[in-house]
């Protein structure tokens, strides 16, 4: 019992002072790595700063290009006081089939009628029933990380000047 209890004495300072340098090692990397993380802003991990003031939802009304044509068009107007939830959807009250007319809105697609089983319903299906889980703002913030996307037309047209050459 005794030499246990020597043991644990003798070597606790020993622990400790190899935690404390395995804390340091890894905060050096934390500070190594910062330079990568773009989305923190090279802000440390045990910091906080203030934040970015909030981007502005652009509000234009004008449709966009799509990136792809199965793509969800993206919301081309703001939709802040807009509820969505179980009891009410204020999306329908403009892009429902009934009332699109009257808000010159686009009507939603034909495939929010359809079931999960591909049947055509008389109104939107559940599964399309919330809106902003597929369509969504967009702001006028810069992008936090380079974005390499090539649209499909580039890419055909790519292609085709390649197998020309
Ligand atoms: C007051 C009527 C109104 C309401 C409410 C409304 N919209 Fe719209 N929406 C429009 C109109 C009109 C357009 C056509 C472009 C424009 O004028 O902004 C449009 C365009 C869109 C488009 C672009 C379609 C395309 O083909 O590019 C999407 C997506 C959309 N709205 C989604 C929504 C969602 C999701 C909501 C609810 C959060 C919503 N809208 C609420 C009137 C409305
Ligand atoms: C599960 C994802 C999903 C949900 C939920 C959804 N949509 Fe869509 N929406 C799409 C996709 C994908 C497209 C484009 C392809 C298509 O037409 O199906 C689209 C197309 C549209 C269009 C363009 C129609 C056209 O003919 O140009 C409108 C408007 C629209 N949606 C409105 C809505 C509204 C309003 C809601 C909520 C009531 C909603 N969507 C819910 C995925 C979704």
């Amino acid at each position: 019992m005794k030499a246990v209890l020597m043991t644990i004495v003798f070597m606790l300072p020993i622990a400790l002072v190899a935690l404390d340098t395995r804390r340091d090692a890894l905060r050096g990397s934390v500070r190594e790595n910062l330079g990568r993380d773009p989305l923190r802003r090279g802000i440390p991990l045990d910091e906080e700063r203030r934040p970015l003031p909030m981007q502005r939802v652009e509000n234009t009304d004008l449709r966009r290009k799509r990136a792809h044509p199965e793509q969800p068009p993206t919301i081309p107007h703001a939709i802040d006081s807009y509820q969505l939830d179980k009891n009410s959807n204020a999306c329908l009250h403009c892009h429902s089939r009934a009332n699109a007319e009257d808000f010159q809105a686009p009507m939603i697609s034909v495939t929010h009628f359809l079931s999960r089983d591909g049947q055509v319903l008389a109104n939107i299906a559940p599964r399309r029933y919330f809106c902003t889980q597929c369509h969504v703002v967009q702001t006028d913030a810069k992008p936090l990380v380079k974005n390499q996307f090539r649209d499909v037309d580039e890419l055909i047209g790519g292609e085709k000047a390649e197998a020309r050459d």
